[in-house]
């Protein structure tokens, strides 16, 4: 086995992992992800799975998810078993964001009432996990992470995947805490959230950075481009015109609506069309735009004519080739931002939100260029100079499509998490 120490070495805890049986040579792992559909943490499940299967043919891989969607067959084709387990709608509605309206004490008892559901899915998840002979439970995303506490058995290491702050979601960073002895080990994807997690948890459990990668062949500079204005019912805008876009859920945090206020500050003469690309995935309640939503929006701010919106969008890769400038503009700080080491891949300029993980991708003026979230004046300022300076983006492109070759490779990735699997299993052993 491989085992280097790549960036991940590092222990939030301080605590030295103790010495113990080495995994076997045809693990199980199976992997436990709360959603049927592809947002950013199940991309980068993704990229794990096939990482894996290629260095390690002789492992056996299997997928437990909550609902049907391109997850399951993205999953099946690279040979993965998959496993749909339908969660209770009662249960996939809920959502620290989503309630956020009904104030701390609602949530509670939406949980509350949510509890038997709960229970009795965690009778069949138990089941399924059994079937499957896990020898390592690796969850991906929240609500998977309480449900792989309780169903965990007691020498199987389970590996919490923390794609997201939790210490701003006030109910879940409760849950996690109350869960955290059931955790084996936690792997965050950016250091901003290693140490969001070490705080929310009271620093129990060790935690690991494993940054995502990228796949560079996928996401190379050149190859397959997507009809934006095609798929967006306009017509295509005059030669020579400029495509910035902002790939991305239609997450409230996304920065929508900061994208689209930049695009109206700029001088109406800049040879530049806005695309929004990307659709309304997940089903908790009230955490995201509409398409509508936002069409109103971009006529409020007497933009109509300078953007389009594409919906959601399968070939992510082909997408931001398409574009000349990818814009992220997360207004809360983002955990890691796939799109934007994507975009970097794509050798496209890139223009990021300066917080959380996406910081730490991002060297302002050396592979990309940083704003503050949510400061429209500041990304239009960033728009325009990108728009007139065909050079810098050249630039910025092939040097950010250098920093994801030397630091968000799939190879890196596998080389990564290997060791925090290895710990884990060492660290069952001892529990
Ligand atoms: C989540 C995070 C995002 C990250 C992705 C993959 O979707 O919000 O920042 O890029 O997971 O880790």
């Amino acid at each position: 086995m491989r085992l280097a120490t790549g960036e991940t070495g590092a222990d939030a805890t301080g605590s030295p992992p103790p010495a113990g049986a080495a995994m076997p040579s045809d693990l199980s792992v199976v992997f436990l992800n709360p959603s049927g559909q592809l947002g950013g943490a199940e991309r980068s499940l993704l990229d794990i799975m096939s990482g894996l299967l290629l260095r390690y043919p002789e492992w056996r891989l299997s997928l437990i998810v909550t609902a049907p969607g391109p997850l399951v067959h993205h999953a099946r084709a690279l040979g993965v078993e998959t496993v749909v387990l339908s969660l209770p709608m009662q249960i996939s509605r809920l959502g620290d964001a989503g309630l956020a309206a009904r104030g701390l004490v609602g949530r509670y008892l939406q949980l509350l009432l949510a509890f038997p559901a709960a229970a009795a899915y965690a009778v069949r998840l138990r089941r399924a996990l059994t079937r499957l002979g896990a020898d390592l439970i690796h969850t991906n995303g929240f609500k998977m992470h309480v449900l792989g506490s309780w169903v965990r058995p007691r020498a199987t290491p389970l590996v919490w995947h923390i794609h997201d702050f939790v210490k701003r979601r006030q109910v879940m960073s409760r849950l996690l805490r109350l869960h955290s002895r059931r955790c084996t080990i936690v792997m965050a994807n950016s250091r901003s959230v290693q140490k969001d997690v070490v705080a929310a948890l009271g620093g129990s459990v060790p935690a690991r950075l494993v940054y995502n990668a990228v796949d560079l062949d996928r996401f190379a500079p050149v190859g397959p481009k997507l009809d934006l204005d095609e798929l967006a019912g306009v017509e295509p805008p005059p030669e020579g015109t400029v495509r910035v876009g902002l790939v991305a859920t239609l997450g409230w945090w996304k920065g929508h609506e900061t994208f689209l206020r930049a695009l109206a500050l700029l001088p109406r003469t800049l040879p530049v069309r806005g695309y929004v690309v990307g659709g309304a995935l997940y089903e908790t309640r009230g955490s995201q735009h509409t398409v509508e939503g936002l069409k109103g929006a971009a006529k409020r701010f007497g933009v109509t004519q300078r953007v389009a919106f594409t919906g959601f969008v399968e070939d992510a890769a082909a997408a931001i080739r398409s574009l000349d400038v990818l814009v992220h503009a997360s207004t809360e700080p983002e955990a890691f931002g796939l799109v934007i080491i994507e975009g970097m891949s794509a050798a496209r300029a890139v223009i990021a939100s300066n917080s959380g993980g996406a910081a730490e991708l991002v060297t302002e003026g050396v592979n990309g260029l940083l704003h503050m979230p949510g400061n429209e004046f500041e990304l239009a300022k960033r728009i325009e100079r990108l728009v007139l300076d065909a050079d810098l983006r050249a630039r910025l492109g092939a040097a950010g499509r250098q920093t994801v070759v030397a630091r968000f490779s799939p190879a890196r990735l596998v080389d990564d998490i290997v060791p925090v699997y290895a710990e884990a299993w060492r660290r069952a052993g001892v529990r």
